[in-house]
């Protein structure tokens, strides 16, 4: 495995036993991280969850593979239109494998060009579509529920938009990544005849980036998802031992739900060296968040947990948030996430200027300095006390992360467990959607309605003292 999980600053022996956990702290709780291992992997098993098996899915693979194949060259655009796990995988891999800020398309001069509609900002959406030519351009609208506002709306724009340039061969610019069985999108895909791809019950949508969700796009962008899903599938492998010295997944679990629950670190920030990953790190806080805020345990009794992920981009957040972290409340444990080797070195000229400023950095590299800046930001937090890991990816192509991915999102599961709660799903979401659909007017909302005013009401009351 050329991924690596390094604890050291997480250990009372570097940090004090204040914020680092003992030899026996550790030793204490492996036996609670194995049987949540065990627990887990019944629930895999049993086919309540489906996350582990995607990278095994050679079929949907291959069809989604094929279909990029078919479409290659009819379009200059993709644009996708989804949100939250919808969006934020497709997102991931773009940024990891074609260069940073996929909506704007800056960096890349690679073709054909990534648009994500994740929002309803009408003047976001309509900028975007302003750049697309409808002939070529690429749709795909992807929501499991097959019903949420914004994926709908702005799907309900562009398809406007494509079927008045383009009339009926609009639908071959049209792929749906939704639920087979559920879902206006579904029932919409059939009569419009859509090229669909499904996705499994038993995944959630910020599980879902190794599903059609995530495949999909990536594939269309030239993203080598076999590539992807092989590390993928390496990494479940390894998820799978009841091993914590080979089973990173696990082993992070632990250490962080332990840093988590005995030291008081209620921030988990999310820290990588690589713009290539910053999109990452924010499909990351989705996954985190959204698993692993509940509020009651699996046995009903009200827990109010979470630990709130925040992302930083080494070096840049250096010089915005480390100030924060080195001298603000000790509340928080930082995960670096480090590049073994660059593909490109930002060889800096060996011709001296004159000046000192400057010229201790002639003939050295940007990669080198952006190893040496993280091993400083690591070595400053550890002085003053602060916990922090490093997970390493030798290097940063599809293999990687499609390793890295599913490690986290084993990481998360396995946390989870070791907290009891349900890490898949997310009522806390629930409520302010049906105020959504109630204040759009959508039927069978009523009660919504209702609920609304009185809030309004109550808003009222308080503005007048
Ligand atoms: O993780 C999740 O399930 C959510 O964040 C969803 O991805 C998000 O709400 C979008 O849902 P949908 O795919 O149904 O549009």
């Amino acid at each position: 495995m050329s991924i690596h999980f390094d604890e050291a600053n997480l250990t009372s022996a570097m940090i004090g036993e204040a914020h680092g956990l003992t030899i026996g702290e550790v030793k204490k709780s492996e036996k609670a991280a194995l049987s949540a291992l065990e627990s887990f992997k019944k629930q895999v098993d049993a086919g309540t969850y489906g996350f582990p098996h995607l990278p095994f899915d050679k079929a949907m693979i291959k069809a989604v593979s094929e279909h990029a194949k078919a479409k290659a060259g009819s379009y200059d655009t993709v644009c996708v239109v989804g949100i939250g796990g919808s969006a934020l995988g497709a997102w991931a891999l773009s940024c990891a494998m074609r260069g940073p800020h996929p909506v704007q398309g800056a960096f890349s001069t690679k073709f054909p060009r990534l648009v994500i509609l994740d929002n309803v900002d009408p003047m976001f959406v309509e900028d975007a579509i302003a750049t697309m030519t409808p002939k070529k351009t690429h749709v795909v609208v992807i929501a499991k529920s097959g019903a949420t506002a914004e994926s709908v709306s702005v799907f309900m724009i562009l398809k406007a938009w494509l079927e008045k340039a383009l009339g009926k061969k609009a639908a071959a610019n049209v792929t749906v990544v939704t639920s087979e069985g559920t879902g206006d999108l579904k029932v919409l895909a059939t009569r419009e005849k859509y090229t669909t791809f499904h996705l499994p019950a038993n995944v959630g949508g910020r599980f879902s980036v190794l599903s059609a969700v995530g495949l999909v796009p990536a594939a269309l962008t030239g993203i080598d998802i076999k590539k992807l899903c092989q590390g993928a599938a390496e990494m479940t492998s390894l998820s799978w031992k009841a091993d914590l010295s080979v089973n990173l997944a696990l082993r992070a679990a632990q250490l962080h739900h332990l840093t988590w629950t005995l030291k008081g670190k209620t921030i988990q920030v999310a820290f990588p060296y690589s713009n290539r990953l910053w999109g990452t790190a924010a499909w990351f806080q989705q996954l985190w968040a959204e698993s692993l805020g509940k509020a009651k345990n699996r046995q009903g009794v009200v827990v109010n947990t979470g630990q709130t992920p925040v992302g930083a981009l080494g070096t840049t957040d250096q010089h915005s948030q480390v100030q924060l972290y080195m001298e603000g409340p000790a509340d928080k444990v930082f995960t670096f996430w480090a590049v073994g080797k660059f593909a490109k070195k930002g060889a800096i000229p060996k011709a001296k200027i004159g000046l000192e400023g400057f010229d201790y950095l002639a003939g050295q590299t940007l990669e080198k300095l952006i190893t040496a800046e993280r091993l400083a930001t690591a070595a400053a937090l550890t002085e003053q006390q602060r916990p922090n890991c490093t997970v390493t990816l030798d290097k940063v192509d599809e293999w990687h992360l499609g390793a890295f991915l599913q490690m986290m999102e084993f990481q998360t599961a396995f946390v989870g467990e070791l907290l009891d709660i349900n890490a898949f799903d997310q009522d806390g979401v629930e409520l302010g959607k049906k105020f959504t659909f109630a204040l759009m007017g959508r039927k069978g909302f009523d009660d919504y309605a209702d609920r609304f005013a009185e809030y309004e009401r109550r808003q009222f009351r308080a503005r007048k003292g």
